[in-house]
């Protein structure tokens, strides 16, 4: 026999078909507290969705080390022969929780490792560089990939105008209009932690580095018309996709490899190393390999393990640490502040964001509060054998900051550093001739999907700057016939 239904607090309940009315007629009664629980709960079943990166879809799995980073970090997930569990969350960026998995966007590439020293957050895209060099411009750039005041519609003039006044925008909006911008599904994409990070291994030194997921699956994309065809078939055409496999037991696999700049090659590098809008050509810094990704566990409760992952940045562990990216150094800010909106000051007690190393945080009480400090007095010092911070536990991190003054200024430029070089070189020398017709056709669909006037032609010369004849390709595909 199944199991009897009960009420929140476990007590059986006499029917899940009637509630209680004076005669069948009759009005419903106050008193049938369990009719008023199952409404009240239905109402607060909504926790608000993301404010960016709502659709997504995660899987748990495991981290493999496969070759000796040591030398490059002490992290205790990097050492040789380390297996740390982990959680996956992939997702677009501007789409509401409903929106199609198939619109061009960039996909998040979010993983939360659970290590011996605390919970180790990398949240990237699959894209190795970003729209925008200044945490101050992230908000508006986001506002004009959603929807417009009035209408509520999403609006590609919105798009290209912030993009055309953002110069900065152009290595990544390549990116995002070439085949990549739409990957045929979560398991044929690569990963980029995106930003430089600094590693520091046991004996105090400094490196940085980059992260570079690659899919085992091997790259897909689709192009714009099986996209559209499929954001009207199946809207969660990625979601269906990573469930399926791994219930099939087809557990996807990327390697991690990762790019090391010597310390000391910073201040002098041709790029600057810390702009989140270009990347290190490989030339000058090879991949290493690291380790192996798998996924291999699907959610047993989508809202509990993924609606309600927390990933944040801010989540580094002894021997990982941040680099003077002016993003990465917003965003250490951004993830808790709005965690503790969305789902609640207690988040990190939460299954998927509970740590499987030892919590002893002074923390205490606030709403949903169900694990106690484990501390004898809540406060710090305490002489009652209460946990005590210890510098030791991590290696020294940081840089010099020369002695400067407060400004609002652009990174220094660097010799090679400008808008247009580095998407330049992608359209000329990464791309074959049928992925720079594809790119064409890419950008002029978009563009003469509601983009006029100064915009559009800002648009054109935008491109001409990237690359003349892509400029002027895309010039006669958008001129009235
Ligand atoms: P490489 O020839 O060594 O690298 C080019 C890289 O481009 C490839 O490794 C691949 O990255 C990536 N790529 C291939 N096809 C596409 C595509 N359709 N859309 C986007 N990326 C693609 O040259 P460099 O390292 O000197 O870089 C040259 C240009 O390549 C850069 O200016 C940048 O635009 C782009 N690029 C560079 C990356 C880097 O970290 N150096 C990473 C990705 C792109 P992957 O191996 O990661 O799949
Ligand atoms: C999600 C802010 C840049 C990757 C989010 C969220 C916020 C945010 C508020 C919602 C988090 C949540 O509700 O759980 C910012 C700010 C940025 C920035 C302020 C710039 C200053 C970036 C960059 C990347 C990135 C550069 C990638 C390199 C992600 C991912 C998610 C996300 C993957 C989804 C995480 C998940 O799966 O839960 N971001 N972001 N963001 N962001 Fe950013």
């Amino acid at each position: 026999m199944s199991d009897y239904t009960t009420n929140n607090a476990g007590i059986p309940v006499e029917s899940d078909e009637h509630s209680l009315t004076v005669g069948a007629d009759g009005p419903i009664l106050l008193q049938d507290h369990y009719v008023i629980e199952k409404m009240a709960q239905f109402n607060r079943e909504r926790v608000p969705e993301r404010v960016v990166h709502a659709k997504g879809s995660g899987a748990y799995g495991v981290f493999e080390v496969t070759n000796d980073v040591s030398q490059f970090t002490c992290a205790d997930l990097f050492q040789p022969g380390k297996r740390t569990e982990m959680l996956a969350r992939f997702s677009t960026v501007a789409g509401e929780q409903g929106s199609p998995d198939t619109w061009r966007d960039p996909r998040g590439f979010a993983l939360k490792f659970y290590t011996r020293h605390g919970n180790y957050d990398l949240v990237g895209n699959n894209t190795p560089v970003f729209f925008v060099r200044d945490t101050i411009k992230f908000q508006d750039f986001i506002r004009s990939q959603k929807r417009q005041i009035g209408s509520g519609l999403r609006d590609h003039d919105m798009q290209w105008d912030f993009w055309t006044l953002s110069p900065e925008s152009a290595h990544q909006v390549t990116w995002l209009m070439g085949d990549r911008g739409i990957p045929s599904s979560y398991r044929h994409m690569n990963g980029y932690g995106s930003h430089t990070y600094m590693w520091v291994n046991a004996a105090g030194e400094k490196f940085w580095i980059k992260y570079h997921f690659h899919t085992d699956q091997g790259i897909g994309f689709l192009t714009q018309q099986d996209a559209d065809r499929l954001a009207g078939e199946d809207a969660d055409y990625h979601r269906r996709d990573l469930w399926q496999a791994i219930e099939r037991g087809e557990h996807p696999t990327w390697t991690l490899k990762v790019q090391v700049m010597p310390f000391d090659d910073a201040p002098d590098y041709r790029f600057n190393p810390f702009d989140l809008t270009k990347v290190w050509p490989h030339g000058d810094y090879p991949e290493i390999e690291v380790g192996r990704m798998t996924l291999n566990k699907n959610p047993d409760d989508f809202f509990v393990h993924i609606e309600q992952a927390a990933f944040e940045p801010s989540n580094l562990v002894p021997g990982i640490a941040p680099s003077p990216d002016k993003m990465l150094l917003g965003r250490l800010f951004s993830y808790p502040d709005t965690h503790r909106y969305r789902i609640g000051p207690n988040y990190a007690q939460l299954p998927p964001n509970r740590p499987q190393a030892p919590v002893h945080s002074y923390a205490k009480d606030g709403p949903m509060r169900y694990v106690s400090p484990n501390v004898a007095r809540p406060y710090a010092p305490n002489s009652y054998g209460g946990p005590a911070a210890d510098p030791t536990r991590a290696p020294v991190t940081g840089w010099t900051v020369e002695d400067s003054e407060m400004v609002r200024h652009a990174y220094t430029l660097r010799r090679e550093d400008d808008d247009f070089g580095q998407p330049g070189t992608m359209v000329r020398q990464v791309l074959d001739d049928a992925a720079r017709d594809r790119l064409v056709g890419n950008i002029s669909g978009h563009l003469l999907d509601g983009v006029s006037g100064p915009v559009l032609e800002r648009a054109v010369q935008y491109w001409r700057n990237v690359d003349k004849a892509l400029g002027d390709r895309v010039a006669a595909s958008v001129a009235p016939d």
